[in-house]
Formats: structure tokens, C-alpha cells, sequence
């Protein structure tokens, strides 16, 4: 049988966070996991460059956006090498084979009529990287994902005919319940085209950092349809990754996080309708991670870097972690106190001691250890539910099927005591041994390094296979803890290391005021205290850029009369001409400070942290001067 799981291609507009490296863990452990059925497995990852926010981060950066591609790219390998990701191939959409498929792709789309030349007027978010219509907009003009303003576009483009494809594409779902999962967003996306679907714009012709539409100069192809076109474009590498797509037994499986569902089942199949090519086998859909219980943002400070925790505490004993933590289809929270306390419980305790003391008792008593021909473990039983789970992307599942394993290897010792002086301890532990080396195998698509350790120190030297019992004997090494119990100033020490600084402190806020009654300051402030700030409206008259000072920009503000100069670090979220004629709130009774040379005379509000997201605005014609309260 053969296998092809893909990863979304990544943007290159950042490292790698934990939401990103679980995507690409869960794909990893399904891609070994069938590696070890035996099939022809192909796992492709990759990146995705092209588009307007690739361009414009480029532009701030001040280098080409290829420079700026190849340096997240680079951070993108090294980070799967660092998590141990066993993918076959890496795809960037600036290889030159690719963005030859592409055009392939649009040729084949158009031969068949189904692009037309138009023009687009309409919004469209640069971080969405799409086009919305006002209704799915909140209120303001404002992007329902980034919460920032979308862009009005009017421009010369080409038009897909995705209308056509209402019906064959509600027929497709029907007839194959498996293509969209879970069933929560089959019924998302089936709603979603029953509306009817309407006609995609799918170039752009006022920036140039994509693929040429073929033989129009001017037009570039919608980075979407770019960049879903990496899955079958890896196909077209050899004539072995070909029959990944080509033949139609092949299981094509696009792994995905679910705010691109309808990329995937909706416009992709299209995509591939119309060009009459295959279609894949099921686009899987999973949940968001929140972390410690918010949304994670750099604003926040709280994106979890998946290399930080994976060197401090082991690469293993986090990939084990995302992947049972959540059933994969569902929201979650990374908590990093529930993350150490199931790394003890689970990891050092469970697995980590069923082998400890089995390997202590070993050393101890000295003896030559066989297992039985019998298993008293019933393994079959539970490989067969483990390969079941994986079969159904449910990774989670498949760790509880194998802790159930784990939990039965010390009931059995605990239960047939093999240091008591009668005890048949060469075949006890024979067993526990023995079930060890089928553990060995079975968690190797989610532990692959832990799991050699493991079998090393079993003394069996074997390679990964499908394991069975059977009857086996053992020339055991000296035990070293696979993972190290995490005790309480190791703890202390790492959630000060994990958390970010702001949530640490509201977390000892919080102890001190339930510990200390008599404790009075709990961070807030009275109303008089609030009134001693002088906030009130300003439009910003004028505004220039600081010299040598990238974040900074100088204001000079009508305050209702008087004017005031303002040293504001906004210059990288908004153009200096943009600002002009803008209200917003100004603290006024500030002292005044020399920033880079410059005086400030007060400060305005903004939201963000080290990027600012927006300026606070008034929302009707207030006159400057007003007194905000
Ligand atoms: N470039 C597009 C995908 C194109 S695929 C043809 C894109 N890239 S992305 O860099 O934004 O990565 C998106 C993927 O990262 C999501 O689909 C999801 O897999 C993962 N996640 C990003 N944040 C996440 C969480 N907080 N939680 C879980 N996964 C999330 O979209």
C-alpha cells in the first residue's frame, strides 16, 4: 500500500511555534507509523513564499524577499531535524520545478475553460492571504482572524469558475465522508458550499512576488493556488514520488490546522476538478492550542518555542506529549505544569520504571531472563486496537491502547512478586522484558529516539518492525532512566523558564493574594488614581519619520488648540501620510522626555506590545481637545 501525508507548506514570515511543529509531529508519527505497517510511505513537508506578506515583510526588512524566504526555510529544516521529523522531502514554492508545475496546473485548468479574465474589487486580507466579502467581516472593516483592517483591492485579475463546481463538489463529500474529517468540519464545509459557491479571483497584478500567469505579463498567480499545488508538484520529482499521486490506490492525506479547511476541501478538489486531475484522499483538519488558557500571540509573549522545551526536557517526551494530550480533531491547551506533571506520571513512572526495576531486578538476582511462549499481556489484542487508532488518525487513542500495556506490565509484577524467594523470576521477568521490546516498536512513530534507547538497554539488537510476541531471551544492559524524574526545584526552574515573564507574575499575584489576606496591593488602582491621567482627544497634524530610529515616528498633534510633538514607536505598523488627520488619545499631563534626541510632549495609546497592532481611535468626529474618560 502506499502512503502520502503532507504538511500545510509554512509561511516563511516567522520561526516555528509549537502549533506548527504539532501539525508536523502528527504527520511525522502517521508517516513512521505506516513506515512500520510496511508501506510505501511518502511524508513532504515545506514552505510557503510567495504572496504580499512575504513581499511586504521583505520590504521592512529591507532585503529580497528570496533572502528573506531562504532564512525562515533554513529555521524551518533545522527545527524538524531538531524534532526529529523523518520527511522525505521538503518543498519550497520559489524551486523552480514547482512554480513550473503551477503553471502546468492553471494550463491545464484553462484548457478546459474554466478561467476567465475579469477584474476584482473587494477586500482582501494580506495575512489571511485572502479575499473576503463584506458580510464575513467584522464590523469596521476588520479581518475576523487577525482582527486587523482588511485592504480594499481593485485590480485587472483572472477568474476560477469555482461556481460551476457547487455540485460536484457536494457530491464528492456525499459519496466520500472520509475526504473532509473530522465530522464537525465535513459539516462546516458542506454548509459552507451549499450556500453556493462564487466565482475566485485567482491573480494579482499589483505586486510581482509569485509565479507568472503563463503567457500574461503583468499577472501573478493567487499565492494559494501556488501554494496548494505543492502536494502534487513533490509528485512530479521522480517516477517513485509519481505514483504517490498518480496511482489511484495511493491514500493521499493532507494533514492541516482548521482555519484552512475550506483552502483544502473546498478550492482544492476544484482546483483539480478542473483540471482533471486525481483528487486526494481525505483532508484532516485539527484543533487550535491555546497556552496556559489564552490565544497564543507574540503580543502576549506567550508563543511556546517547541525547541526550548524539547532541549530542556527531551525531544520525545514532547512530541509524546501534543500528541496524547489532545484527540487530534479538537482544541486544546498547552499547560506547562500539566506538561511536567504527565511527563512524571507517564513517562518517568509507568514506562520509565517498568523497565527500571525490571533491569534493577535483573542485575540484582542475577539471573539469564526468557520470556514465555504464552503472553500474558494479550499484545495482539492491543496492537490491533493501537494500528486501528493510527488507521484513523487518532494518535491520542493509540497511547492509551499502548499505556494499557505499560499499566499491565507492573499489575504483573506487582501481582506475581518476583522477589519473593520461590517466584519463577527468569520467566517473570522474561516477560516484562519481552514486553518491553514490543513497547520498543510500538512507540517508535511517536518516540523514535527514547524507543532505540529502550531497546538498547534490552540488550536486542532488531530494527523497527510491526512487533508479535514470541518467546525471546535477553542480555540486558545497565539500566539509565529513559526519562529523568523532574522533581520540584527542577520544576520551579523550568516553569520560570517556559512561562512568559507577565503571565509568571499574574500567576504569583494570584498565590500571594489567596495566601496573604492582609495583603492590600493586588494590582488595581482606584477611580481617583485612574483620574490623575489626563487623557484626551488629538489629531495628528503632522508626522515624520526619527532619523536612524526604524520604530519611531515624530507627531505633531492639534490638542484643541495647543500643539504638542509626540515621539511615538508606531513607525512599523503605520506610513507617516496614513496618520494625518487621525484622532486618537493622547495622555496629556505626562512628563515630557528626550527620545533619540527628539522631545516628546506626552504619548498616544496604541495596542500591542513590541508590535504595535493599532492606534486607539475615536469613532465619531470628536473635536481635538475633548477630555476622554
Ligand atoms: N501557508 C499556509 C498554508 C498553505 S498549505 C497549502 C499557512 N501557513 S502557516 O504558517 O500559517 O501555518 C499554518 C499551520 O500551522 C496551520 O494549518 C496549523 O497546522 C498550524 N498552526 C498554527 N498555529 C496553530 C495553533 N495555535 N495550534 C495548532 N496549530 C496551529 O497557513
Amino acid at each position: 500500500m502506499r502512503f502520502y501525508i503532507t504538511t500545510p507548506i509554512y509561511y516563511v514570515s516567522d520561526v516555528p511555534h509549537i502549533g506548527h511543529a504539532y501539525t508536523t509531529i502528527v504527520c511525522d508519527a502517521l508517516a513512521r507509523y505506516h513506515r512500520l505497517r510496511g508501506h510505501d510511505v511518502k511524508f513532504l513537508t515545506g514552505t510557503d513564499e510567495h504572496g504580499q506578506k512575504i513581499a511586504r515583510l521583505a520590504e521592512t526588512a529591507k532585503v529580497t524577499p528570496r533572502h528573506y524566504a531562504d532564512k525562515f526555510a533554513d529555521a524551518y529544516r533545522a527545527t524538524w531535524k531538531a524534532l526529529e521529523i523523518s520527511n522525505d522531502d521538503f518543498i519550497r514554492t520559489t524551486d523552480a520545478d514547482h512554480e513550473a508545475t503551477v503553471q502546468e496546473l492553471w494550463r491545464a485548468m484553462e484548457k478546459n475553460g474554466t478561467i476567465y479574465e475579469g477584474e476584482y474589487e473587494g477586500w482582501y486580507c494580506v495575512a489571511c492571504e485572502r479575499f473576503y466579502t463584506e458580510k464575513e467581516l467584522l464590523p469596521g472593516n476588520i479581518c475576523p482572524d487577525h482582527k486587523t483592517k482588511v485592504e480594499l483591492v481593485k485590480e485587472k485579475s483572472f477568474y476560477f469558475k469555482l461556481s460551476q463546481f457547487t455540485e460536484p463538489l457536494l457530491e464528492l463529500y456525499e459519496k466520500h465522508p472520509e475526504f473532509i474529517q473530522p465530522p464537525n468540519r465535513r459539516n462546516e464545509v458542506m454548509a459552507f458550499v451549499r450556500e453556493g459557491l462564487r466565482d475566485l479571483s485567482i491573480s494579482r497584478t499589483t505586486f510581482a512576488w509569485g509565479v507568472p500567469v503563463p503567457d500574461r505579463p503583468g499577472h501573478i498567480i493567487y499565492v494559494w493556488l501556488d501554494a496548494l499545488c505543492n502536494y502534487y508538484s513533490a509528485t512530479r520529482r521522480s517516477p517513485e514520488a509519481k505514483q504517490f499521486w498518480d496511482d489511484p490506490s495511493s491514500q493521499v492525506v493532507h494533514m492541516i490546522g482548521k482555519e484552512i479547511s475550506r483552502f483544502h476541501a473546498v478550492y482544492w478538489p476544484a482546483f483539480l476538478l478542473a483540471a482533471g486531475w486525481r483528487l486526494p484522499t481525505t483532508v484532516f483538519a485539527h484543533g487550535w492550542w491555546t497556552v496556559d488558557g489564552d490565544k497564543m500571540s507574540k503580543t502576549l509573549g506567550n508563543v511556546v518555542d517547541p525547541l526550548k522545551l524539547a532541549n530542556d526536557i527531551g525531544v520525545d517526551a514532547f512530541r509524546y506529549h501534543v500528541l496524547r494530550e489532545i484527540p487530534l480533531g479538537a482544541d486544546g491547551d498547552f499547560n506547562h505544569e500539566q506538561f511536567i506533571g504527565r511527563y512524571n506520571a507517564e513517562l518517568a513512572n509507568d514506562l520509565g520504571n517498568l523497565l527500571n526495576r525490571t533491569l534493577g531486578m535483573v542485575h540484582k538476582y542475577g539471573i539469564v531472563p526468557a520470556s514465555a511462549a504464552a503472553d500474558p499481556f494479550t499484545v495482539e489484542k492491543v496492537t490491533t486496537a493501537y494500528g486501528r487508532a493510527m488507521d484513523e488518525f487518532q494518535p491520542s487513542k493509540a497511547l492509551e491502547a499502548i499505556w494499557e500495556l505499560v499499566r499491565a506490565g507492573n499489575g504483573y509484577i506487582d501481582q506475581k512478586a518476583p522477589w519473593k524467594p520461590d517466584a519463577p523470576r527468569e520467566e517473570i521477568l522474561g516477560n516484562v522484558l519481552e514486553l518491553c521490546r514490543v513497547l520498543s516498536h510500538l512507540l517508535e512513530p511517536v518516540m523514535p529516539e527514547r524507543s532505540l534507547a529502550l531497546r538498547a538497554q534490552l540488550g536486542v539488537d532488531e530494527p523497527t518492525t510491526w512487533p508479535a510476541w514470541r518467546s525471546h531471551s535477553f542480555a540486558v544492559q545497565a539500566a539509565t532512566p529513559l526519562f529523568p524524574r523532574v522533581d520540584d526545584d527542577r520544576k520551579k526552574e523550568l516553569l520560570e523558564r517556559w512561562r512568559p515573564k507577565k503571565a509568571a507574575a499574574t500567576a504569583t499575584t494570584a498565590t500571594t493574594a489567596a495566601t496573604a489576606t492582609e495583603a492590600k496591593d493586588d494590582g488595581r488602582i482606584s477611580f481617583e488614581e485612574f483620574g490623575k491621567v489626563d487623557l484626551r482627544v488629538a489629531r495628528v497634524l503632522s508626522a515624520e519619520p526619527v532619523p536612524k530610529a526604524k520604530k519611531l515616528l515624530k507627531l505633531q498633534l492639534d490638542v484643541g488648540g495647543q500643539t504638542r510633538q509626540v515621539v511615538a514607536g508606531i513607525a512599523e505598523a503605520y506610513a507617516p501620510d496614513a496618520l494625518v488627520g487621525k484622532s486618537v488619545i493622547f495622555v496629556a499631563n505626562l512628563k515630557p522626555a528626550t527620545i533619540r534626541g527628539v522631545e516628546s510632549q506626552g504619548m498616544i495609546l496604541a495596542a500591542g506590545g513590541d508590535t504595535i497592532l493599532g492606534l486607539s481611535a475615536i469613532d465619531k468626529d470628536v473635536p481635538p481637545g475633548t477630555k476622554v474618560r
